[in-house]
């Protein structure tokens, strides 16, 4: 049933007035589409890493180019934006639930909230102190069902269904379940993070309403349980990952997860496109967060943020204290981002000539690393536990050097922050940060910050003793933050090459 009539709805939309605004030079993108996502985050209702921002900023520059999207997401405790807009019915396995659906509407853009106080009205998004909720599977499958009920119930037509990431993998499963024409949607599915598989026992299939025919190795079955991840892969029509150099990483042993194969043999229809960042949000121009603005014309204004950090992390704001190289970090802390490689160099950090202020949450062993250096080195080294985006945009302005030494990558996003910001970032080529970040060049002074290759505690500290000597030459200092500070990372691009996508999904079989 829904609760509001078809004009309501359309109301709701708030088309953007003028059109011809909104196409984009050339006649590519002449056909308005309207998009279906799901995604089990979108800033600025419920984040815990990166996929939230791009679930958040991608709808918006799809927008920008004259199409419609609507993003549906769970309706976690705490959210409380949105208003009703329809009441659908949800089977899963031998349950029905109905649910309330609310939605917050911004130009080309609506964020639907799918409710059931049972999942989604808890303390967490996946599970609390590193253990996920046990029922996850069903969590997510109710996600994937209810935007899909959705879509049937408002006789909205969608011209491409796009699913983010393992929670909603069950999307392009549970499509073929639906009545045309959704049936027949062409969908799309991209990958934010290999690392996470939604793997679950294969007892979930009759619960979730599937059927034993799906556990077979060209469905859903992984090593005899069942992946979320797989069934995403492996029933849409185009896969998406979140950088070039990851799409073609994915397809090998090293970072494919056992998924390499798979990979492989769908290599034709696996696209890299890089994520944007959201230029409105991260902006050193103009972030309320930063003391005083700054961009590549007024560089001045990082050294007033720098203090600021300084002075809220608890480190020195001496002369020495603000002379010194102030390395940044704000990340999960887990393997993924290097943090074994941090906590092998052990002391060493500490005994260079820098500063070190992190931002982050994650495994208990790191934060207990990071709190213990800390507290034995309180002139050098200072950390915050805990997620805090005000901090996070300081820091982003304050630093003068932002770590990355990342295991993998699929896209990564602080480095990109970083390098608007005028913070040279240090990272590990791999995934994103090979596609984003130039190797500094000392002969010809071009790049847009220092780059290692080999996963080593070794390699990670000798490429921070080399950033840290060339900080003491200011003028090439200079010349690589401006020179990152003049990249464009900004959706359009890659909001152009999603539409492309969703039009190549629609010629594929
Ligand atoms: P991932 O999604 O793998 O965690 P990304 O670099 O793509 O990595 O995105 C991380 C996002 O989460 C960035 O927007 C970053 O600023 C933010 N973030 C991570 N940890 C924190 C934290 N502790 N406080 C505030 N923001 C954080
Ligand atoms: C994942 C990846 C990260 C990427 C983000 C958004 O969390 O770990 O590299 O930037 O998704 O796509």
């Amino acid at each position: 049933m829904i609760l509001a009539g078809r004009d309501e709805l359309d109301e709701l939309r708030d088309r953007p007035l003028d059109r011809s605004y909104n196409a984009p030079a050339g006649d590519m993108f002449e056909v308005e589409m309207r998009i279906l996502m799901v995604a089990s985050e979108a800033a600025p209702f419920a984040k815990t890493g990166g996929l939230a921002d791009v679930v958040a900023a991608l709808p918006r520059a799809l927008a920008r180019l004259g199409h419609f999207v609507d993003v549906v997401i769970p309706r976690y405790r705490g959210v409380a934006a949105g208003e009703p807009i329809a009441r659908v019915t949800v089977p899963l396995g031998g349950q029905v639930a109905e649910t309330t659906l609310h939605a917050v509407a911004e130009p080309g853009v609506r964020t639907i909230f799918a409710d059931h106080a049972g999942y989604f009205d808890r303390d967490y998004l996946y599970g609390a102190v590193g253990r996920d909720y046990p029922d996850n599977p069903e969590r997510f499958a109710f996600l994937a069902r209810a935007a899909l009920e959705w879509a049937a119930a408002s006789g909205e037509r969608y011209d491409a269904i796009h699913a983010h990431d393992w929670q909603a993998g069950l999307v392009p499963v549970l499509l073929r379940q639906m009545a045309p024409p959704l049936r027949g949607v062409p969908t799309v599915f991209t990958i934010h993070n290999l690392a996470y598989q939604g793997v679950f026992d294969a007892s979930w299939l009759p619960r979730l309403g599937l059927g034993w025919e799906l556990m077979s190795v060209n469905a859903l079955e992984y090593w005899d349980r069942i992946s979320f991840l797989k069934g995403g892969i492996v029933f849409s029509r185009l896969i998406t990952t979140v950088s070039p150099r990851y799409a073609r990483e994915i397809q090998t042993p090293d970072y494919g997860f056992g998924f390499d194969g798979i990979f492989l043999s769908r290599s034709a229809d696996l696209v890299g496109i890089l994520n944007g960042i959201d230029y409105d949000e991260w902006n050193p121009a103009r972030d309320p967060y930063l003391p005083e603005p700054f961009d590549a014309s007024r560089l001045n204004g990082k050294a007033a943020a720098k203090r600021m950090v300084l002075e809220m992390f608890g480190l020195p704001v001496t002369h020495e204290g603000r002379r010194r190289p102030l390395v940044g970090m704000i990340s999960r802390l887990v393997d993924q981002k290097g943090f074994d490689l941090l906590a092998e160099l052990g002391d060493e950090l500490p005994r260079l000539d820098a500063s070190f202020v992190l931002l982050g949450s994650g495994e208990r062993r790191y934060e207990a690393h990071w709190l213990a250096l800390a507290a034995r080195y309180p002139e050098r080294i200072a950390a915050k536990i805990g997620f805090d985006e005000a901090a996070a945009h300081r820091i982003e302005g304050g630093a003068d050097l932002f770590m990355m030494p990342s295991q993998f990558e699929p896209c990564g996003l602080n480095q990109m922050y970083s390098l608007r910001y005028g913070t040279v970032p240090l990272v590990r080529a791999t995934g994103g940060l090979y596609d984003t970040v130039r190797n500094f060049d000392s002969t010809t002074g071009s790049g847009t910050g220092f780059t290692f290759d080999e996963y080593s505690p070794r390699a990670l500290l000798g490429t921070l003793r080399w950033a840290l000597d060339t900080y003491r030459n200011r003028a090439a200092w200079r010349r690589m933050q401006i020179a990152g500070m003049r990249e464009d990372y900004s959706w359009d691009a890659s909001a152009r090459e999603y539409v492309e996508a969703y039009e190549r999904a629609a010629r594929l079989p």
